[in-house]
C-alpha cells in the first residue's frame, strides 16, 4: 500500500506529482506529501488526511522546481500524523525519501544511526533510509564515482531488509532522481526530456505510455538526459520501455458519481471481453473450445488444485473450487494466502497451485506462492511446482513470479472495493474449469456447448439486472441506511456470493455484515436474528433452491426482514420475501455472475446514502503490499 511518484524534467514538478498522487490515492489516503529540490534546498510539504489538504497547502507556495517526489500513505509504522507523513529527510535535510513497503530491520538501523548523531523526527520505518543514504554520502571518497548519489543509495539499500520501493532526491544532486524496487511495485515512465516513476501506471499515463516496470533488486537513475538501470551490485543493465495499453480516460469517472458505480456498470463489457478472449468458436475447436494459452503438460495427470488468495479474490476462488470440482472433477482447496504461508498443506504430487490477485501485488498471496515454489524446488518431478496466476495486472509482481497467467479482462479498477475484477475472475474460473473438463472429458461436449452458450447470454442479463435494480436498491438503501447488522445467506455455488455481498457492505458502508451458508444458520448464527437484522437470501432454482427457501423461512419466523435475490417470476419467492432484488432465470451453475450484481448495488447505495467515501473507504487500500 502507499503510493509513490517521482518526476524529473522540464516542467514544474509539483502539479505533476499531485496529479499522479490523485491517481494513486486508492493505495492509501491517510496523509500525503511532496518534496522538491529548488535553489539548492529540499522543499518538503506534508499534510495529514486526504490529498486535498496537501493541495491547499501547496497552493499558497510558488515552486517552479523541475524535480520532485510524492507519497500518499496507508499507515503501517506510526499514526497517520503529519510528522509521520512522507517524504522523510535526513538530519541536515539534504536527502528526501518516499517509500512503499516495510523496512523490517529499521529498529537496529535507527539505533546505529542515532549513535552516529542522526536525529529522528518520526515513528516510521522509512526515516532510516534518508539518514543511511546521508551517512554513505558523507563517507564516500571524493571523486569515487561518476554518481556518488547513486552509489550512496545503492550502498544503503544493500543494508535494508524487507519489501520496499523507494524514490530519493538530494539537494546536492539536483539533476538526479534515484528509484529502487525490492518486492514492491515501481514503474518508470519515459517522456521527451522528462521521466517519471510511480507505484502504478495510472499515475503517469496522462504524460506517457512508454513504461518500464522495474524488477526486484533494480535501481534506476533518472536524469533529464535519460534513465540508467543497475542491479544492487552496481552492474548496468540493458532494458527497453514498452507501450502501455491504457488511456487517460480509462481512469476517469466518465459522468458516474463514483468509480465503484462506473465499474459496476462496466461489468457486461468485462464478461463480453472475457468470452471473446477465452472461448473459441465451437465448430473451429478440436479438443477444447477454450483457449487460455496454457501448455498441455500443465494439465497432465493433474490430481489436485491448491488456490491461494485474499478478500474478494478468495471469494472468486471459492466459486472456482465449486466449478473445478463439479465440472472437472478435481479436488480443489482454497486457502487464505496469509494462513497458507505459515501452515501449508502437506506436499502432494501433480498439484496445480493457483494464486488469484487482481492487483498482482498482494503481499500475502505473493509470499504464499513464493513459499510453495521454494518448498517444491529440488523435489521429484511430480512434486515440482505448477504455478498459475489469475490477475488483472499481468505486468505486476505476480506476473514476474509465475510462468503462466490467466489475464482477467476488467481494465483498470480504481474503486477500492473490487467489483468488475471479481466478475472477471469468475470468468477466468469458468474458462479454466471448462477447459479442464474438456481435456479430462468429465463433461460431454454438448453440455460444454450449452454452458458456453449460457455464458454468452450473461452480459445482457447483467444489463437487464442493472436497469431493473438501480432504483430498487436505492429504495432499499433508504430503509437500511441506519441498520446496524446484516446477514447474507447462500448455498452451494452462491455461498461465496453471500460472503462477497457481506464484504462489499461492510467495507464501504461500515455496517456489520456476515455471510453464511444458509444451512449453517441453525447451528448458531440464528440466535442473532430479530426484527432489527435484515437477511438477504440468494435463492436460485436448482439443486438447493427449496433448502434456501426453508432457511429463509426460518429467518422470517424470527422476525427478520427478508430480501430475496431470486428470479423475477417466482411466485413462491414473492410470497416469502419482504423485498425482492429480482434476477433473470439462469442456470444455477452460471448464476454467481448475476447474483453478485444486486448485492454490489445494494452496498453501493447504502454507503452513498450514508454519505460515505465509497471509492476510498476508511482504513483500506486497493493494493495490500504489506503482510
Ligand atoms: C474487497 C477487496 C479486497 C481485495 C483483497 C485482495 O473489495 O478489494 O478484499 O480483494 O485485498 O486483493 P487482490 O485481489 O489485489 O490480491
Amino acid at each position: 500500500m502507499c503510493g509513490i511518484v517521482g518526476y524529473i524534467g522540464t516542467q514544474a514538478a509539483t502539479e505533476i506529482l499531485l496529479a499522479g498522487l490523485e491517481k494513486l490515492e486508492y493505495r492509501g489516503y491517510d496523509s500525503a506529501g511532496i518534496a522538491t529540490v529548488w535553489e539548492g534546498e529540499v522543499n518538503c510539504v506534508r499534510a495529514k488526511g486526504k490529498l486535498h489538504n496537501l493541495r491547499s497547502k501547496l497552493e499558497q507556495l510558488e515552486n517552479p522546481a523541475q524535480i520532485g517526489i510524492g507519497h500518499t500513505r496507508w499507515a503501517t509504522h506510526g499514526k497517520p500524523e503529519e510528522y509521520n507523513a512522507h517524504p522523510h529527510l535526513d538530519t541536515a535535510m539534504r536527502v528526501a525519501v518516499v517509500q512503499n513497503g516495510i523496512i523490517e530491520n529499521y529498529r537496529e538501523l535507527r539505533e546505529e544511526l542515532k549513535q552516529k548523531g542522526h536525529e529522528f523526527r518520526s515513528e516510521t520505518d522509512t526515516e532510516v533510509i534518508p539518514h543511511l543514504i546521508a551517512e554513505f554520502l558523507k563517507n564516500l571518497p571524493a571523486s569515487s564515482s561518476s554518481s556518488p548519489f547513486l552509489d550512496a543509495v545503492r550502498q544503503a539499500v544493500n543494508y535494508l531488509k524487507g519489501a520496499f520501493a523507494i524514490a530519493v532526491i538530494c539537494a546536492d544532486y539536483p539533476d538526479e532522481l534515484i528509484v529502487v524496487r525490492q518486492q514492491a511495485p515501481l514503474v518508470i515512465g519515459f517522456g521527451q526530456g522528462e521521466f517519471f516513476c510511480a507505484s502504478d501506471t495510472p499515475a503517469i499515463v496522462a504524460y506517457t505510455r512508454a513504461v518500464l516496470p522495474l524488477e526486484n533488486g533494480e535501481i534506476a537513475r533518472l536524469t533529464p538526459l535519460g534513465v540508467e538501470i543497475y542491479n544492487f551490485a552496481g552492474d548496468r543493465l540493458k532494458k527497453q520501455p514498452r507501450m502501455l495499453n491504457l488511456s487517460p480516460t480509462m481512469v476517469e469517472k466518465q459522468g458516474f458519481k463514483h468509480f465503484m458505480l462506473k465499474e459496476i456498470y462496466e461489468q457486461p463489457g468485462v464478461v463480453r471481453a472475457s468470452l471473446e478472449a477465452y472461448f473459441t468458436n465451437i465448430e473451429e475447436s478440436s479438443e477444447s473450445p477454450i483457449n487460455l494459452g496454457l501448455p498441455r503438460e500443465f494439465y497432465a495427470d493433474l490430481a489436485q488444485i491448491q488456490i491461494v488468495a485474499c478478500g474478494t479474490s478468495w471469494h472468486a476462488a471459492l466459486v472456482g473450487k465449486y466449478l473445478l470440482e463439479q465440472l472437472a472433477g478435481i479436488s480443489t482447496q482454497v486457502h487464505y494466502a496469509s494462513e497458507y504461508r505459515y501452515a501449508p498443506s502437506p506436499l502432494t504430487p501433480n498439484t496445480l497451485i493457483i494464486g488469484v490477485t487482481q492487483s498482482g501485488e498482494t503481499a500475502d498471496t505473493l509470499a504464499a506462492l513464493a513459499m510453495e515454489k521454494e518448498r517444491r524446488q529440488g523435489q521429484e518431478p511430480q512434486y515440482q511446482a505448477r504455478l498459475l496466476g489469475i490477475t488483472n495486472r499481468p505486468e505486476s509482481s505476480l506476473g514476474l513470479m509465475v510462468p503462466h497467467i490467466i489475464n482477467t479482462l476488467a481494465g483498470i479498477e480504481i474503486g477500492v472495493a473490487a467489483t468488475k475484477t471479481f466478475i472477471a475472475q469468475l470468468m477466468a474460473f469458468y474458462a479454466l474449469a471448462l477447459d479442464l473438463a474438456a481435456h479430462r472429458q468429465t463433461v460431454p461436449l454438448e453440455k460444454l456447448v450449452e454452458i458456453i452458450n449460457g455464458l454468452r447470454q450473461i452480459p445482457k442479463e447483467i444489463e437487464a439486472t442493472l436497469e431493473a435494480q438501480e432504483s430498487l436498491t436505492e429504495h432499499l438503501a433508504h430503509d437500511f441506511a441506519e441498520t446496524k447488522d446484516f446477514i447474507f445467506l447462500g448455498r452451494g455455488i452462491n455461498f461465496p456470493i453471500a460472503l462477497e455481498g457481506a464484504l462489499k457492505l461492510k467495507e464501504i458502508s461500515y455496517i456489520h455484515a456476515e455471510g453464511y451458508p444458509a444451512g449453517e444458520m441453525k447451528h448458531g448464527p440464528i440466535a442473532l436474528l430479530d426484527a432489527k437484522v435484515p437477511v438477504v437470501a440468494i435463492a436460485i432454482p436448482g439443486s438447493v433452491y427449496e433448502k434456501v427457501i426453508s432457511n429463509a423461512q426460518e429467518a422470517k419466523a424470527r422476525d427478520s426482514r427478508l430480501i430475496g435475490v431470486t428470479p423475477v417470476n417466482d411466485g413462491e419467492a414473492a410470497e416469502i420475501f419482504n423485498d425482492l432484488l429480482p434476477v433473470s432465470s439462469v442456470d444455477e451453475l452460471l448464476s454467481p455472475i448475476l447474483t453478485v450484481v444486486p448485492l454490489q448495488l445494494l452496498a453501493y447505495h447504502i454507503a452513498a446514502r450514508r454519505g460515505l467515501d465509497v471509492d476510498q473507504p476508511r482504513n483500506l487500500a486497493k493494493s495490500v503490499t504489506v503482510e
